[in-house]
């Protein structure tokens, strides 16, 4: 079969990092497939601003290759970053403010987290009715040993004074116009917890750009947005940052809202970690069988809970067959997980697959509308036919 993804369009190395595409470019882009330079085989959802989704196949590896780990920037990655003049400045309400270089930064002491990052509008694009933003469908989502000092250290160095409840992370985006800056906060709490990282190496690598060089934040178990890439400034505020991407951005309603209807910030939360929630990798959509007993696989994940179990139905939820959890785990990452399926008879099946979590939380047949099509997490489905 011909992928569209295998109609190479090549693009010279870096021009699509750092540059905005004329918008006719940038629209053919998403239509047809690019190759990033190191990035091949992603499915790319916005080439003006890289938006990439690992597709299905590649949720084979519990440690998400580079290569294949999803992309979301919101504007223009830095285009004149260099690691030899960035520095992280830590100011606000702190006893004493600093100012890291790069090798400063690494005289910390490092700590390691495997966390499954996952977009805040994967999924989007199945919500009904359609909800504007990227189209995500399963892959903004992808799991990496994130090392770095803690953030916890940082603020340790610098003081917290009493007043200081919220951390404010901004990044060194390049920012279009009248665009506000990529700039979220983080409640103290959080900001202190003992695997929050301002992570510099990703799979016992140096950052790439793509995922924020030469240093990001990475807040476990929470949406990607409170992870921000380029660091440039951590600052201590005595009340939560309230700019765009914190509100109205990356919020959900207090109350369940009739799809369809807008949301109204007065009455929402900013949301922070995330769901329950299980893909299926294979069969693929669409897959023809040749065999009556055939694996079903995928990955499941929920946040800062543990996934409890997977089970598979292939009669519409009416009986369920527990999947086997893989043994790599860790507390913040996705299990992935292998259902051994037999059907009596030749014909066509929608698999489902259903995780459920350590809190109990149980994926849903229908996810909960929201206007900017937030966590999206009904009981994923993939239809195969089974031939004589
Ligand atoms: N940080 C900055 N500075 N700018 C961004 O656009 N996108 C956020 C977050 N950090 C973003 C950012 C979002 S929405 C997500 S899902 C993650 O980065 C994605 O991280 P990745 O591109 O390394 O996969």
């Amino acid at each position: 079969m011909i992928r569209r993804r295998d109609f190479l369009w090549e693009v010279p190395a870096g021009f699509l990092a750092a540059t905005a595409l004329p918008p006719w470019l940038a629209m053919a882009a998403e239509e047809a497939s690019v190759v990033i330079p190191g990035k091949a085989g992603m499915i790319v959802r916005s080439a003006r601003f890289l938006d990439l989704e690992m597709p299905p196949e590649f949720f084979d590896s519990w440690i998400t290759p580079e290569p294949h780990f999803f992309v979301r920037n919101h504007m223009a990655e830095p285009s004149t970053l260099d690691g030899q003049s960035w520095r992280l400045t830590v100011g606000g309400e702190v006893e004493k403010p600093l100012t890291l270089s790069l090798s400063e930064l690494a005289q910390f002491k490092v700590h390691s987290v495997t966390n499954t990052l996952e977009c805040a509008g994967n999924g989007r694009g199945f919500y009904q009715p359609h909800v504007p933003g990227v189209q995500w469908q399963k892959g903004a989502v992808g799991t990496a040993r994130f090392s770095g000092p803690r953030l916890a250290d940082i603020l340790e160095r610098a003081g917290v004074k009493p007043s200081g409840k919220h951390v404010m992370l901004r990044g060194l985006d390049e920012v279009p116009g009248k665009v506000p800056p990529f700039i979220r906060s983080l409640p103290i709490e959080k900001a202190m917890d003992g695997d929050t990282l301002v992570a510099t190496h990703m799979n016992d690598s140096r950052l790439e750009k793509h995922h924020g060089f030469p240093a990001r934040a990475l807040v476990p178990g929470w949406i990607g947005a409170a992870s921000c890439k380029w660091l440039s400034e951590i600052k201590v505020l005595d009340q939560e940052f309230d700019g765009n991407f914190m509100k109205p951005g990356y919020r959900l309603p207090n109350h369940s809202l009739e799809p369809g209807a807008p949301l109204n910030v007065d009455d929402s939360h900013v949301i922070t970690a995330l769901n329950v929630k299980s893909v299926i990798a294979s069969p693929a959509d669409g897959a023809i069988l040749g065999a009556r007993a055939f694996d079903v696989q995928g990955a499941a994940w929920a946040g800062e809970a543990e996934i409890a179990s997977v089970e598979i139905s292939i009669d519409g939820g009416g009986h369920w067959q527990p999947a086997r959890l893989h043994r790599d785990q860790a507390k913040y990452a996705w299990r992935l997980w292998t259902c051994r399926l037999a059907v009596a008879s030749a014909g066509e099946y929608t698999i489902w697959a259903r995780a459920t979590d350590s809190r109990g939380r149980v994926q849903p047949p229908a996810a909960e509308w929201n206007p900017s099509g937030y966590l999206y997490n009904a009981i994923d489905q993939v239809k195969i036919r089974v031939q004589a």
